[in-house]
């Protein structure tokens, strides 16, 4: 075995070291020690691992600054003195367990000495006490500055469902496309999962395009998706329909009730003749009931039958795309999310559908927080699978780049939480409250992070730890650039009119 790498020595200070942390003086400057990093110290109790949480300079001829200002006056001091040599860098650092001799993780109740090295961490150590999964794990790349494999047990990283917040542009749905590539490419053995994916700007569709994937992907497309008029009740016209009364629920109830029985089947038309033609109803609120429900017609949703049919489409280690870029009517997304999300999760609760993941891309869209419920259609079943989707290994992803705007309720039970850069102070605080393992230290770095680095908390791992995220093995969709598809459009090539077939 090589020895480690010793970076420092423990300094003392006012107040360390003690058992919640200590400094070190850094050695070599080229040693590439940074903030996040984790290091080791032995303590009488065994080998402590601890974080650094921040990395000073210090000077001693800059310390008292009169004779600063004094010096300043001429350039002597800096050929006077040998001030280069008197600067140090020091690290400070939080103490976060101690392995006993036996093997044993504790919390520290002893500080290391003063004088004594610290050193690089072990590996193997390192990835115990982070709780990684290096057998049969999620490999979402790099645990930051150390060269260890960022895998993440399955059961601990969805079962409890995760969110993955940034930025736009930090590198979410690259991430996810990882972690896509992941779940996809396990084999049977290391235990499936099907998944379900909504994708609001078609940015997963090109996993079909793949070789590697394309046989486990299966896109529908969000315009062709439509809810049978005779498996709506009335409850769902008034979630659409804020306005109704509950007269007139009632009596819509009726009419519905009525048709069911009378009709195989029938469409939003036949119920607003139905409404036209009844004797119960009062003119006024008749008038105001056909107005509406005409509205609805223009959501271009409602028909005869269910499209697609949900029994069969949830396959483990498949994927399927809810491809929603062509649908601009937020309700009509909403509307469609709330379908495929309740169908799944009903069969889901029947056994009839295997365990799944559902992604949801710009989740606060879906299901905002503080928005009327006749404004968030697809939020109450969210919150019910955040709620209760884990007893029947119904698994929640949200993703986002406002969890200020996300639902609380949703939030609040996404146990893993990635968490990529983010610079809004609001989005900030608003994860700090979430999690009770976030130093302000910590929170400093998301604010900072380059594309593709994150911040893994909560349930996958046992201490908030910094990733890198892999390269991507699958094709990357990359959108037409506003140049080119000009060039084209002037060229009027009539098929690219619009840009959708393109993109
Ligand atoms: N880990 C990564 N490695 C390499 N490139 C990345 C990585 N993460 C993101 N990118 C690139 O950065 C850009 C923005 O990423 P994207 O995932 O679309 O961001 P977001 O979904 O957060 O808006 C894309 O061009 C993507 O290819
Ligand atoms: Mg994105």
């Amino acid at each position: 075995m090589t020895e480690p790498t010793i970076y420092g020595t423990v300094i003392t200070t006012e107040d360390s070291p003690s058992v919640s942390g200590f400094a070190f003086v850094i050695h070599s400057e080229n040693s590439g020690v940074k903030r996040g990093q984790f290091v080791s110290v032995k303590t009488v109790e065994g080998t402590a691992i601890a974080t650094i949480s921040n990395i000073f300079k210090t000077n001693k001829y800059f310390e008292s600054a009169g004779s600063v200002r004094e010096y300043s006056k001429t350039t002597e001091m800096y050929t006077a003195f040998p001030i280069k040599e008197w600067e140090y860098t020091v690290a400070e650092t939080k103490l976060l367990g101690v392995y006993t001799k036996d093997g044993m993780l504790n919390r520290p109740s002893f500080p290391p000495s003063p004088g004594i090295e610290v050193t690089e961490v072990d590996l193997q150590m390192l990835n115990r006490f982070l709780g990684l999964d290096q057998e049969r794990g999620i490999d979402l790349g790099e645990i930051q500055q150390h060269s260890l494999r960022a895998k993440f047990n399955l059961t601990k990283m969805i079962q409890k469902h995760m969110a993955i917040l940034a930025i736009s542009g930090a590198g979410k749905s690259y991430a996810t496309a990882v972690f896509i590539e992941e779940l996809l490419s396990r084999d049977p053995k290391q235990g499936r999962v099907a998944l379900f994916v909504v994708d609001n700007h078609g940015e997963y569709v090109s996993f079909a395009d793949d070789p590697d994937f394309k046989e486990r992907i299966n896109i529908i497309d969000g315009e062709d998706v439509r809810l049978a008029v005779k498996n709506t009740g009335e409850r769902m016209f008034a979630a659409l329909l804020p306005e109704m009364s509950p007269v007139q629920i009632r009596e819509l109830g009726k009419v519905l009730h009525h048709l069911k029985n009378e009709k195989h089947t029938f469409e939003l038309k036949d119920v607003v003749d139905a409404v036209k033609d009844s004797e119960d109803i009062k003119k006024a609120s008749k008038d105001a009931l056909v107005g509406w429900l005409s509205e609805l017609e223009d959501l271009k949703i409602f028909a005869q039958d269910d499209y697609p049919g949900y029994e069969n489409l949830l396959e483990q280690g498949k994927m399927v795309i809810l491809n929603l870029r062509n649908v601009l009517d937020l309700r009509r997304k909403q509307l469609i999310v709330r379908q495929f999300s309740t169908k799944f999760f009903n069969l889901r609760r029947e056994g009839k559908v295997p365990p799944y993941l559902e992604i949801i891309e710009e989740a606060h869209n879906f299901c905002p927080e503080g928005t009327r419920s006749s404004e968030a259609l697809s939020r109450h079943i969210i919150e019910l699978l955040a709620r209760e989707g884990r007893k029947f290994y119904a698994n929640l992803c949200l993703i986002s780049q406002r969890p200020v705007q996300l639902s609380t309720t949703a939030l609040s039970q996404c146990n893993t939480q990635i968490i990529l850069k983010i610079t809004n102070p609001y989005d900030l605080d608003h994860i700090k409250k979430s999690s009770e393992a976030i130093s302000q230290s910590t929170l400093d770095i998301v604010n900072s992070l380059k594309v593709g680095e994150g911040l893994v908390i909560g349930e996958a791992v046992n201490y908030p730890v910094f990733i890198k995220v892999r390269k991507r093995k699958s094709k990357e969709s990359h959108g037409t650039k506003l140049e080119d598809y000009a060039i084209m459009y002037e060229k009027k090539e009539n098929k690219l009119a619009t840009g959708k077939e393109f993109l």
